[in-house]
Parts: C-alpha cells; structure tokens; sequence
C-alpha cells in the first residue's frame, strides 16, 4: 500500500452508518473514495455529498449516489486532502482547483478529517504557491491588485488554456515566501474585488491522518 492509500483507507474508520459524509477532491482522497464505496457495498449506509466534479465523477463510477450539496442540511463528517499542513492545524488547499466547494463543504461540516503523506507536513507554509479563485470578469484588474499587494500572482493554466474550475472561475496562484503570516495575506485577500475565496485552511480539521512509512499516524487538534 502507497501512503495515500494507507490514509485513504485509515480514513474510513471515522464513516459510520446513518451519516452524511463529505467527499474531498484530489489523489488521496481517490482512495477514500474507493474504500467507503468499499463499505458501501457491503452495507454501509451513508449519504454522501462532494467537493467537486471530479470526486462525483469518481464515485458514480464506483456505483456510489452522490447528493446535490443543496438537499442536505448538515454534513457529519468530511474527508479531503491537502498541499502543506504546519503543526497549527494550517494548511494550503487547492492545488486540484476544488478549493472554493472543498471551503463551503468544509465551513458546515461538523468533523473534518485531513489525509495526507508525511511529505505534505511541513514547519511553515509557503513552498507550495496559495492558490487563489478568482471571477473571470475584470480578472486582470483582480491580478493586477494582488500583484500591487506584493501577492505574486500567476494565472493557472492547463492544456494551453486558462483553467476554468468548477464553478467557472479562474485560479491564481500566490508565490508568497515560507513562512508567510496566513493572517495577513488572508486580510489582504478579503480586501481584492474578484476573490472568491482563497486555499488558505486555518485550524479547520478535527483529525488528521499522516501516511508515514511506518504507518497511519492518527493526530487529534485539541484546540477545537
Ligand atoms: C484540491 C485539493 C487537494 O485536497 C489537495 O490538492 C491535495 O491533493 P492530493 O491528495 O492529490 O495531493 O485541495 O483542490
């Protein structure tokens, strides 16, 4: 088992019947996916929502219904992965372009749980660039004001094209320096017409679970 999925499966100890369940979006979470479709199978009962097209598309493929995020009125509990993780429950998100639906998926859902490799854990954020949704209309007013911010800017592409997320939006990437004040710059962004919402995960998740070469380690925050 590669750590992601050692994590991935870990994860699905915190499924229990009856609940609705977040899916997060990216390549660890590909194993979630896989392991409750698992459990599913063999009785679990769960509803499940998501975080993007991509995890709908995943578990559809598995035989799983996912429900639209607007016929539910709580989650239980939501599993996603992430970029950096530092020791204060801080992490970047969004490097699979899911960040604004993994960010309202997040804020109503009573227990996040975060899986990743031991790779993503890190003393301070910032080598991986904070990436940033942005609205398409005035977008280059929106980059030029980052940039007049000292943000760093970089407009995402992919294939040769602008990316365009889920939600038909751009995503800029922040070249920000390690150890930036995710305080500062969260401030400086609520500040930019044309911000969406930003990958910047503060002190949100209840569990994590690391993939370590020795094993999943599970680590509870036990400051929310
Ligand atoms: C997508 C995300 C992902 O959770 C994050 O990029 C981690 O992905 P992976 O598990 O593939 O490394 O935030 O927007």
């Amino acid at each position: 088992m590669n750590l992601k999925e050692q994590v991935g499966y870990k994860a699905v100890e915190f499924v229990k019947d009856g609940m609705i369940v977040g899916l997060g979006t990216g390549s660890t979470v590909f194993y979630f996916i896989h392991a409750i479709a698992e459990k599913i199978k063999k009785g679990l009962n769960v509803k499940l929502v998501s975080t993007s097209l991509q995890s709908i598309e995943l578990a559809k493929s598995l035989g799983l219904h996912v429900e639209d995020l607007e016929n539910v009125s709580k989650i239980d509990l939501t599993v996603d992965g992430v970029d950096e993780i530092d020791k204060n429950f801080n992490a970047i998100k969004g490097g699979g372009a899911a960040l604004f639906r993994e960010k309202i998926v997040a804020d109503i859902s009573k227990h996040i749980v975060w899986i990743y490799d031991e790779s993503k854990d890190v003393e301070q954020l910032g080598a991986f660039n904070l990436p940033v949704e942005i609205l398409p209309f005035g977008h280059t007013h929106t980059i030029r004001k980052l940039a007049c911010l000292g943000l760093n800017p970089i407009l995402r592409y992919k294939d040769g094209k602008v990316l365009v997320t889920d939600n038909g939006n751009y995503i800029v990437d922040l070249n920000l320096n390690v150890g930036f004040d995710v305080y500062e710059v969260k401030e400086k962004l609520s500040t930019v017409v044309g911000v969406v919402e930003h990958g910047l995960f503060l002190n949100m998740c209840k569990h994590c679970i690391k993939g370590t070469k020795d094993g999943a380690i599970i680590i509870e925050n036990n400051t929310i």
